[in-house]
């Protein structure tokens, strides 16, 4: 078993993944929120990416989720590819709006405390 090194373009997470997981599940593994997990047999289409570099081992994925021109571009479900090199991918489609939302546990950002005019500090 082989174990390999998964990058998400969008938001400069990596995560470890071997030859025996597809990227799916080891994106699940993250445990981020929000990760579209449908049918896992290549069937629903809800957890396209795009493979931007590296070599993976594809399993049958639908058509209608998948057309040759994407496959030519590297689109793939990652329920149905399984790492054979370290990956660099993009989440598109559905998986793009849930990964590259705003983490909800992050605490909001500080706020300054901004002197009111008329303090002696405001110039
Ligand atoms: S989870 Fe349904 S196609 Fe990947």
């Amino acid at each position: 078993m082989q174990k390999f090194t998964i990058r998400i373009e969008n938001t400069g997470e990596h995560y470890a993944c071997t030859d025996k997981r597809s990227v799916l599940e080891g994106m699940v593994a993250l445990g981020r929120r929000g990760i579209p997990v449908g049918c896992r047999q290549g069937g629903c289409g809800v957890c396209k990416v795009q493979v931007l570099e590296g070599q993976y081992v594809r399993r049958v994925m639908s058509r209608a989720h998948i057309s040759p021109e994407d496959e030519q571009n590297g689109c793939v479900l990652s329920c149905r590819i399984y790492p054979a090199s370290d990956l660099r991918v993009s989440v598109i489609g559905a998986m793009k709006k849930n990964v590259c939302r705003p983490l909800a546990s992050l605490p909001p950002p500080p706020t300054m405390n901004q002197p009111r005019q008329g303090d002696s500090s405001w110039q």
